[in-house]
């Protein structure tokens, strides 16, 4: 049910306004206790001719008792008219809402038709996945459900970093240092110890570098000797990311990456060119920017060799054709903001309207509490190994608990709770603040089943879950808002419950408008510490009566509901015991 709009019907028919101008004026004030909802009279003052407070006390009289059942009352106050509900009755219609929608919860279709590209993870081949692409893989996953949420078509993308002179690099470590052996045991590995290799014997031998470049023209001229060991680096490469995307549950439609848009560049060139855009500059060939007070964009080196800005150029353009996109967005960390900028500046000066429906979504960095971070190779994080030390940490957690409470979770149990309880902290961490803020990484912060954090929602679910199994072991109805009656949930705690529950579709907006999924990690966290208010003031199971106690299962399996689908979103995967 929606309030807002319920109040601004009744206010048409009272002022003959059309209800939909009246809701959007309609507000939530700041402090409960001046309402659930308000409606400013000041607006109005003109076409009515009278003074807002008059208008308020004359509305307000109108809405003596029984008006609409799921009013308490309405006050006038100033020009402000203040609107209760009644909460048994909004309790039991969100708790039936809830229920009704299912994993729906917060779905609309509004995206219908309105296709959106969320490019995120976009790895670099050969390189390991570093705590940097962490953040932009879990972030763009929640984003990617959020939109499906909405009902945009979604293309996930994963415009990997599978080119340029980095491979001409590889190509020439790899004839000389390379390790079949290696290669094939643990690519990432030895591609990253040869890569370091390179760049340890080009200081003392220049020649290497010249090597490498003429290797990348050689690929890009697409022999057949650089084209196979390209693909087999990209082919071994992208089977190890493949198995940390497996363990977090991501998966992509497209992996088009830089390669892929290799060939499309002359046409790029061509069309700059026929525009008069493109400059030379010692030898290269750029896009001046000054009017967009920006850097000029390089689009050819001087060796004639593509770069990433050009790739990037030809992939806006390759995406519009293939995919017609509403929102092409890039999860990119914020140091590339200006590589983006330019991106879209060249493209705009080009006359190119999609460029204004380009969006760079950026994030801050990642620091660790407990040691230091740093991207140098010898001391990279491997995400898998992070995930590990989480599953491992999580894994002591669970075992002292069980043994605590003498849970009798086999071997096998606890080893899959841990798997996704432990990689569900680390998303859960990434998502909990604004996305600008650097995030600082602390296994104590994260993993406490207390705090604010993933294992703390999981938990809650857990628990949920386990009142409603233990329901129906005892002949219950499964969580049911038909037979229960529902006006019984009017206490304090089922009312702050349910208030979140409302706002659940409305933070799934919110994060998909602001592309801030921890608005919505936000609700998760306050549903999980609202019902375990509930939880430890109320009693569920033993209810002082059957019609109360059904109530309150039905209210324990809406925020199951939520809490489900709301950690979903966020690309978690709940657990029923933990
Ligand atoms: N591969 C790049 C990196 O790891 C990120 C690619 C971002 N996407 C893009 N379209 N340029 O830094």
């Amino acid at each position: 049910m929606d309030f807002r709009k319920s109040i601004a019907e009744l206010l048409s028919t009272r002022t003959g306004l059309a209800a939909d101008v009246l809701a959007a004026s309609v507000e939530v004030p700041p402090d409960p206790a001046l309402g659930d909802y308000a409606f400013p009279c000041f607006p109005l003052a003109k076409t009515l001719r009278k003074a807002p407070p008059a208008i308020a006390a004359e509305l307000a009289a109108g809405f003596s008792d029984g008006a609409a059942p799921f009013l308490a009352r309405v006050q006038a106050v100033g020009g402000y008219l203040n609107f209760f509900l009644d909460r048994a009755v909004f309790a039991g219609a969100v708790v039936r809402d809830v229920l009704a929608a299912g994993e729906r919860l917060g779905a609309t279709d509004e995206g219908a038709g309105r296709t959106a590209i969320v490019e995120y993870s976009s790895p670099n081949i050969a390189k390991p996945f570093h705590v940097g692409h962490a953040f932009t893989t879990i972030l763009g996953n929640s984003l990617a459900r959020l939109y499906a949420h909405l009902g945009h078509p979604v293309v996930r993308m994963n415009h990997l970093g599978d080119y340029g002179t980095q491979f001409g690099k590889l190509i020439v470590a790899f004839e000389k240092w390379g390790d079949e052996a290696a290669l094939e045991k643990d690519a990432i590995r030895e591609l990253l110890r040869i890569y370091v290799k390179f760049h340890d014997e080009a200081k003392d031998d220049p020649s290497l570098e010249d090597a490498a470049r003429a290797r990348f023209v050689r690929l890009e001229e697409r022999r057949p000797e650089e084209l196979a060991l390209w693909q087999r680096f990209r082919d071994l490469s992208l089977a190890e990311f493949a198995r940390v995307y497996d363990r977090m549950g991501i998966a992509f439609d497209d992996y088009s990456g830089e390669s892929f848009y290799s060939d499309k560049i002359p046409a790029v060139v061509e069309m700059l060119q026929a525009k008069g855009l493109l400059e030379e500059s010692e030898g290269a060939q750029i896009v001046r920017l000054d009017d967009e007070k920006l850097p000029p964009c390089i689009v050819l080196k001087s060796d004639g060799a593509t770069i990433y800005a050009s790739r990037d150029i030809a992939a806006v353009l390759w995406r519009k054709e293939r995919y017609g996109f509403w929102k092409n967005i890039y999860v990119v960390g914020n140091p590339q903001s200006l590589h983006f900028q330019q991106v879209f500046a060249v493209l705009r000066k080009a006359g190119y309207a999609c460029a204004d429906d380009c969006v760079h979504v950026g994030f801050g960095l990642v620091k660790f509490a407990d040691r230091k971070l740093s991207t140098r190779a010898g001391d990279v994080i491997f995400l898998d190994e992070l995930l590990d030390e989480s599953v491992a940490k999580t894994r002591e957690i669970i075992d002292r608990n069980a043994e605590l409470r003498g849970t009798d979770m086999s071997e096998a149990e606890r080893a899959d709770v841990a798997e996704k309880v432990g990689i569900g902290a680390v998303q859960y961490a990434f998502l909990r603040n604004g996305r600008d803020r650097d995030l600082v990484f602390s296994w104590e912060e994260m993993l406490d089943f207390d705090g604010e954090t993933g294992p703390y929602a999981m938990y809650t679910y857990a628990r949920a879950r386990s009142v409603l199994r233990k329901a129906e072991a005892e002949g219950a109805a499964p969580a049911d808002a038909s037979d229960a009656d529902l006006a019984r949930l009017g206490g304090d705690e089922e009312a702050a419950v349910a208030r979140l529950l409302y706002g659940f579709g409305d933070a799934v907006r919110r994060a998909a408008d602001a592309n801030e999924p921890y608005l919505l990690t936000r609700q998760v966290a306050g549903i999980a510490r609202a019902f375990n208010k509930f939880y430890n003031n109320q009693s569920i199971l033993s209810a002082p009566d059957p019609e109360t106690r059904r109530a309150r299962i039905a209210l324990t399996g809406a925020v199951c509901v939520a809490l489900k689908t709301g950690l979903g979103l966020l690309g978690i995967a709940a657990v029923e015991r933990m």
